[in-house]
């Protein structure tokens, strides 16, 4: 059989090609691509650990079966001691699940996974597998992660092992059997048998299906590091994510101490749910209450004002802050963080022709506070009122939200989850909020105690929120 060998592989994307291009044909990247020796004929593949477990496939029914008849088996999750974390993972960490968590090097990756492994410890047995640091390095960070004192009914199930080679790693594995294995990271593993250097594409590709081939024989819950390269994209992500079960990424702004967890897929939940954390001298601390993290605490000012953002179940209030000034360049500065550019500009472009508000010939600056990224549409009316703010020099008053995204046509159109966010706000001592036209706001706004203002288009929301209009001379 005429095989095709490749032997030139995208670092970025994995696509394979025979011969050498200065671009990727696959992702388009310049100079990813890496010569790599051809795979040794089949009959040569050594014995993979995991190899057993194709075996045990092949001794399976191969025929189909009515869906009713599939047994069922009741999902037990694992509670990695962070609420957080478990809500992100769905409710838990699910026996056999793959879960890869991604993000830049220096977040906490290590640090969130090294503190869970230690809760699991308890109550199961968790292997810890540091291809990174020595075992003296991670021991260090255990104690300065202040292990508690009360080790519970198992102390010494958390197993460590400072090892990079894949064999001896997958060994320690079958030999152990544990509940739950961490290895940090997936790119410092490698595959003596392959010739590339560990972190590239094949390898990472090699080790992880292995790992995973093992893992699923013996239901042991996988956790795997990997890092973001500096494109911002998780190494080999093509090659992992459709192998894994669950994507987290681990995210944050270096300059501040809350970290963000999401799930960009999960098969066991939701994604798009928000874990938030806070970083302190003694490891990662739960945000409870982020709410408070992302709003400013020096009460409203000109040019500021509050949304509720919704993530995944989560609302979180939000402040955003605007500032427009007269522009000294032929082509008026805008610059937004946190949100989308094109956003903002078409936020800008919808006042100047619906408010008739001469925007073009002003420079417009945009933030999110505590460096949350706001990707949904909801934010909109926020954002215009912000900035209406800002150019008239007004204050919302104290204790307004807005919510509600803007069409072009100047209509203010309705957003998912409205009862959830007044909730939210309410809950925080907000007693006003604009939103968008919905049916059964009234019994809502009682039973809250909230002053809900309904607007149909953006003019008739920022009169309502600013209690004058803006429009006017
Ligand atoms: P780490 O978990 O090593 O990051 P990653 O594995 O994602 O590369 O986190 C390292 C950073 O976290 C480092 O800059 C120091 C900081 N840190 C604290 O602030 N407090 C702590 O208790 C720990 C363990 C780390
Ligand atoms: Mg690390």
């Amino acid at each position: 059989m005429g095989r095709a060998t490749f032997s030139f592989v995208c670092q970025s994307c994995g696509a394979q090609a025979r011969q050498f291009f200065g671009r990727c044909p696959g992702c388009g990247g310049w100079n990813t691509l890496v010569e790599q020796a051809s795979p040794p004929p089949d009959g040569r593949r050594r014995r993979a650990p995991g190899a057993a477990a194709i075996g045990e496939l092949d001794a399976r029914p191969r025929r189909s079966q009515p869906i009713q008849a599939v047994g069922e088996r009741p999902l037990a999750r694992l509670a990695s001691g962070f609420d957080e974390l478990d809500r992100v993972l769905g409710g838990g960490l699910v026996p056999g699940s793959l879960v890869l968590v991604g993000g830049d090097p220096g977040i906490g990756k290590s640090t969130l996974l090294l503190q869970a492994a230690q809760v699991m410890a308890r109550s199961c047995s968790v292997l810890y597998v540091s291809a990174e640091e020595s075992a003296q390095q991670v021991k260090l960070r255990w104690r300065r992660l202040g292990p508690d004192a009360s080790p519970g009914p198992e102390p010494g199930s958390l197993q460590l092992l400072a090892e990079t080679d894949l064999e001896l790693v997958l060994q320690e594995l079958e030999s152990l059997r544990p509940a739950v294995a961490i290895i940090d990271s997936i790119q410092a593993l490698h595959d003596a048998e392959l010739t590339s250097a560990p972190g590239s594409v094949a390898q990472v590709r090699e080790c992880a299906a292995a790992l995973q081939r093992l893992a699923k024989r013996q239901d042991t819950a996988l956790l795997l590091v990997g890092h973001v390269t500096k494109e911002g994209m998780l190494a080999g992500p093509k090659v992992l994510e459709h192998l894994v079960d669950a994507v987290l990424t681990f995210e944050g702004d270096r300059f501040a101490s809350h970290r963000l967890l999401r799930a960009a897929k999960n098969r066991f939940g939701a994604t798009h749910e928000l874990g938030v954390f806070e970083m302190r001298d003694r490891g990662l601390v739960e945000v409870t209450n982020p709410s408070e993290l992302f709003l400013g605490s020096e009460g409203p000012c000109a040019g500021t004002a509050t949304i509720v953002a919704c993530e995944g179940t989560r609302p979180l209030l939000v402040e955003l802050q605007s500032l427009v000034s007269g522009t000294s360049y032929a082509s008026p500065r805008r610059t937004a963080t946190g949100i989308g550019i094109n956003r903002l500009h078409q936020i800008l472009a919808v006042l100047e022709k619906h408010l008739g508000l001469p925007l073009s010939r002003f420079d417009c600056y945009l933030a999110v506070a505590g460096g949350l990224d706001v990707e949904e549409p909801a934010a909109d009316l926020g954002v215009a009122a912000a900035v209406v703010a800002s150019y008239r020099d007004l204050t919302l008053p104290a204790g307004t939200v807005l919510v509600g995204e803007l069409g072009l046509g100047g209509q203010l159109r309705p957003v998912g989850q409205l009862e959830l966010r007044l909730q939210e706000a309410a809950r925080l001592g907000f007693h006003r909020a604009v939103v968008p036209r919905a049916s059964g706001l009234g019994s809502l706004a009682t039973e809250l105690d909230l002053q809900v203002l309904e607007a149909a288009t953006v003019a008739d929301a920022l009169v309502a929120a600013l209690g004058v209009d803006p429009a006017a001379d």
